[in-house]
């Protein structure tokens, strides 16, 4: 790249970092914690000869100790925090994805779920499992941040605390373990690396500061990985990426797929999460990627504002998972959106059953059921991705609607 076209990248990505949106001001005491995950950024920045990954800042402001978004104690899920889950929005969600696995559950007596927020999921998995008498020997949590175990832990101690013995929460994968693994929402918070496509070269795309603030900073990329993915992608879509063409690649959730891989002996992974097949993910006209920002029920494109206050997210490319996975040695048993996978583990009939016991007032449990399968709200972006090790026992709920050919 000639220097006047790098500098002329390098400088609108400077100006569309400052393109702040109308958000509302946090408190004082929010701006000190922010500002003191700010202090911890720039001196890493100042030792790393003036910039560091993106991934790397992504995963300091979601994930640095005590100062980090998902790691300090603000409130993040549900009305008072900054975004709504599926498990939040509806315990059918929950009661779905249960009897989705349940021929699993046969076999196998161990669910993982991996990053559970609030711990509503966990506790509804439960509460339906116990309804159908098949509850599994324990229910484990992996959990990154301290303060959202505590909050799991009181959830589960407030609505199943008959069950709070069933309920392990692991500090790592354990080395070997059969079972099924649940994660919703999990990749998109998995911190990614990001790139800029030019006539010529594969940029990286780092953090620098600058003006009293974070920007964004080009080098050419060595990262023999992420430009080898690159020239991967080019091939598959079977033509060049424009240049200037931005976007991002998530290694971290490759490699979680394949320690999950290396260490389950037998058993499925069911991955919940919005996202796209790769040829929709990297297309031509989504040239800016995927990378969104969350606060208070705002979503907006600054990921520099508000360090460790706001969430900041990527859309899955389930290409790239569903490769991890074959490439570990599993198997894609099942890939689909919400809306069908969740269809075809029986959402109707199960909020039928609960209106006729009039648990869920009836528009309470319609307005619900858009949310979830409505193609405008979760139905469609969301998908459901499965991979199964030793284990050859199917899902109806993948059935429904076989989307694995546009992987
Ligand atoms: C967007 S939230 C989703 C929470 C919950 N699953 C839900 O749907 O409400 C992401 C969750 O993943 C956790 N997390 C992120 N990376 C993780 C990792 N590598 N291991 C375990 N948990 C992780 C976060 O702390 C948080 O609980």
């Amino acid at each position: 790249m000639s220097s006047n076209n790098y500098n002329s990248y390098s400088e609108q990505l400077y100006q569309s970092s400052r393109d702040t949106q109308d958000l509302p001001v946090p408190d004082d005491l929010a701006q000190q914690h922010s500002k003191k995950l700010i202090t911890v950024i720039r001196n890493e920045i100042e030792t790393n000869n003036g910039a560091i990954s993106f991934q790397r800042y992504m995963e300091r402001v979601l994930y640095a100790p005590a100062l980090g978004y998902y790691t300090a104690g603000s409130e993040k899920l549900g009305a008072a925090g900054d975004f709504v889950t599926a498990p939040e929005i509806s315990p059918l969600f929950s009661h779905a994805l249960a009897n989705a696995i349940l021929p699993v559950l046969e076999k196998e007596n161990i669910i993982l779920e991996v990053g559970a927020g609030r711990g509503r999921m966990a506790a509804d998995i439960l509460g339906f499992l116990q309804q159908q008498n098949k509850l599994p020997k324990e229910y484990w949590i992996l959990e990154l941040s301290a303060d959202l175990r505590e909050r799991q832990k009181h959830t589960i101690k407030e609505t199943i605390p008959e069950f709070l013995d069933k309920v392990k929460w692991l500090d790592r994968l354990p080395e070997q373990f059969s079972g099924v693994v649940l994660a919703n929402e999990l990749l998109d918070a998995m911190p990614v690396q990001l790139f800029l496509k030019n006539e010529n070269d594969i940029n990286e795309v780092n953090v620098s500061w600058r003006d009293d603030r974070f920007v964004f900073q080009l080098t050419s990329s060595f990262d023999q990985r992420l430009v080898t993915r690159v020239k991967d992608i080019e091939q598959e879509l079977g033509q060049e990426l424009n240049s200037g063409y931005l976007s991002e690649v998530n290694f971290a959730a490759e490699d979680w797929i394949k320690s999950i891989a290396e260490k389950l002996t037998s058993g499925i992974v069911v991955l919940i999460d919005y996202g796209f097949p790769r040829h929709e993910y990297y297309h031509e006209q989504r040239t800016q990627g995927t990378l969104m920002c969350h606060y208070r029920h705002r979503t907006h494109p600054d990921v520099f504002v508000y360090p460790g206050l706001q969430d900041i997210t990527a859309h899955v490319d389930f290409t790239a998972m569903a490769d991890a996975a074959l490439e570990s040695g599993m198997r894609v048993m099942g890939y689909t959106n919400q809306a069908s996978f969740l269809m075809g583990a029986g959402l109707m009939e199960m909020a039928t059953i609960n209106n006729d016991k009039q648990l869920i007032n009836e528009f309470e449990t319609a307005s619900q059921l858009k949310k979830l399968t409505l193609p405008h709200e979760m139905g469609e972006l969301f998908k459901v991705i499965g991979f199964s090790k030793n284990c050859d026992i199917s899902l109806p709920a993948f059935e429904f609607r076989d989307l694995r050919e546009s992987l």
